[in-house]
């Protein structure tokens, strides 16, 4: 069996419906993980990506549920430990709106929002995870984060405070959990237009891209393929690091 074989393992993979998530799914079930689709509105995207897995012969079932709320990551780790048994792969990836705002505009609650999906989230879904990892002495933790965090982009400092407290936590819960052979990791991928980003003018896209080192725009497969390597065997000696898979944008 190599290395980056996932058979027998149970992925949650948050966000699942559409964009990166969707990849991250689909690269997960393409090497054998029992795979967690979780979804809060778009089902028959869901059912897509399930569908996809379960034709390839691999395993895949969609979960409802709301991840920024305490009641909705209960009930979704008790569905899919009841469907699948204790999750083995924790994927922290969903997201909700993004705004830009400027200092002038911007409130709290602004703030709150983004660490509500990125810090509150993360650790709401890794404490109802983290007993059944300790007791296996395994177990794989791996956030969605971001490149803005290193790119410091403007009039996002709702978004960039939040995905880099969200790095912070990656790094702490990795020395704390190393013990117990849990890896935490951060994948951090630079902009990669999903369906949300159609309606974004194509120059922007154009100004983007030909500023990254590589000379184009990723796509969700590359994540996908990140997160799968990371939640494998072969990455069972890496833990605490971000990797950026942005071609290049963020090498200093
Ligand atoms: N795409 C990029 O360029 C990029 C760049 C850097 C970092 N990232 C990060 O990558 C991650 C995924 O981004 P994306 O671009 O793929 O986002 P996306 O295409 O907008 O997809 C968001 C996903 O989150 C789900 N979601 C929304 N609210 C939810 C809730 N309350 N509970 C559970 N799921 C919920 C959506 O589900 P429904 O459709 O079912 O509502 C959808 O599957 C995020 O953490 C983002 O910050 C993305």
């Amino acid at each position: 069996m190599l290395a980056t074989d996932l058979t027998g393992q149970v992925a949650l993979v948050t966000g699942a419906s559409r964009g990166l998530g969707a990849a991250i799914a689909l690269a997960l079930g393409q090497r054998g993980a029992k795979v967690a689709v979780n979804y809060f509105g778009s089902v028959d995207k869901a059912q897509a990506v399930c569908d996809q897995i379960n034709q390839a012969g691999g395993q895949a079932q969609p979960f409802q549920a709301d991840v920024f709320t305490p009641e909705g990551v209960d009930i979704l780790i008790d569905e899919v430990t009841a469907a699948f048994g204790d999750i083995d792969i924790l994927v922290l990836n969903a997201t909700g709106p993004q705004p830009f705002i400027k200092i002038e505009d911007i409130t709290w609650d602004d703030y709150l929002q983004q660490f509500t999906y990125f810090v509150r989230s993360p650790m709401m879904l890794t404490q109802a995870v983290i007993g059944p990892m300790k007791h296996k002495h395994a177990g794989r933790i791996i956030h969605i984060g971001s490149e803005v965090f290193e790119m410091a982009v403007p009039e996002f400092s709702n978004y960039v405070s939040a995905k880099g407290a969200q790095l912070g936590l990656c790094r702490s819960w990795s020395r704390e959990l190393a013990p117990w052979q849990i890896t935490v990791n951060l994948v951090a991928p630079g902009w990669i237009p999903t369906e949300r980003h159609a309606d974004d003018p194509a120059d922007a896209k154009e100004f983007y891209a030909q500023r990254v080192p590589m000379g184009h725009m990723g796509e969700p497969r590359d994540i996908g393929e990140t997160v799968a390597f990371l939640a494998s065997d072969a990455a069972r000696f890496i833990t605490g690091q971000k990797i950026s898979v942005n071609g290049g944008n963020s090498v200093e």
